[in-house]
């Protein structure tokens, strides 16, 4: 897809240019919003954030894959706030099996680096059973891409056999160091 491309080139010319990219005084998650659009293949059981302190936010998500899938796709999408959320560079569909056999998704990559160690998602397909993240919470150091300063939302929109079945939407804030970044 040209819009992976032009991600992946942003992305290589941000590193080469090593920005001071992980001086973030504030990454934490302020939202989580979870549907299931087809109750007899995915339920959620709970879903919720924690705050354990200011700047420390636990995301927490128990759901059920109720049969085996070996087809499952995802929609990411990233908006950030200006008068409402709007696109925000990030808009890639792909295929979610085909991701753990080849990591082809830079993008995808940093965002799965980030949670991996707090879910049990972290398989190749078939999935199936409980899905689990376990006091998830967000990690300047591992963010490797620049950002501003600014509210954003993640959109994970999860498909079976390409139709829709569940959504899971995370809003968080990010606050750069400017003092550090000077
Ligand atoms: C998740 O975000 C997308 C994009 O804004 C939106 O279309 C969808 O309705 C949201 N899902 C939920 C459950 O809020
Ligand atoms: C809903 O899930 C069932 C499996 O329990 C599946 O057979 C059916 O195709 C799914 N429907 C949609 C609209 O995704
Ligand atoms: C997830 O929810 C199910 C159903 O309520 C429950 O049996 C299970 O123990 C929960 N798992 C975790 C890790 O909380
Ligand atoms: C998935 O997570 C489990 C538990 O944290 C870990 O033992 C396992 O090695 C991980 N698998 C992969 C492929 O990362
Ligand atoms: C996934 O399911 C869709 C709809 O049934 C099908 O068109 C597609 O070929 C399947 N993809 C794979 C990799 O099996």
């Amino acid at each position: 897809m040209r819009c992976q491309l032009i991600i992946s080139a942003l992305l290589g010319l941000f590193l080469t240019f090593h920005i001071n990219i992980n001086d973030a005084v504030v990454f934490k998650f302020t939202n989580f919003v979870c549907e299931s659009y087809n109750q007899s293949w995915f339920v959620f059981h709970n879903y919720r954030l924690k705050a354990v302190s200011r700047n420390k936010v636990l995301l927490n998500m128990n759901g059920t894959i109720l049969h085996p899938t070996n087809n499952m796709s995802i929609h990411v999408r990233i908006f950030k706030k200006a008068n409402g959320y709007k696109p925000w560079l990030v808009d890639i569909y792909f295929d979610f099996c085909q991701y753990f056999r080849k990591r082809n998704q830079p993008v995808f990559n940093i965002i799965y680096g980030l949670f991996k160690g707090f879910s049990n998602i972290n398989h190749s397909c078939p999935y199936v059973g409980p899905q689990i993240v376990e006091d998830f919470y967000l990690r300047p150091e591992l963010l490797r891409i620049p950002m501003p300063t600014g509210d954003y939302l993640l959109a994970l929109q999860w498909y079976f056999d390409k139709k829709i079945q569940f959504d899971t939407n995370v809003s968080f804030t990010f606050v750069e160091d400017l003092m550090k970044s000077k």
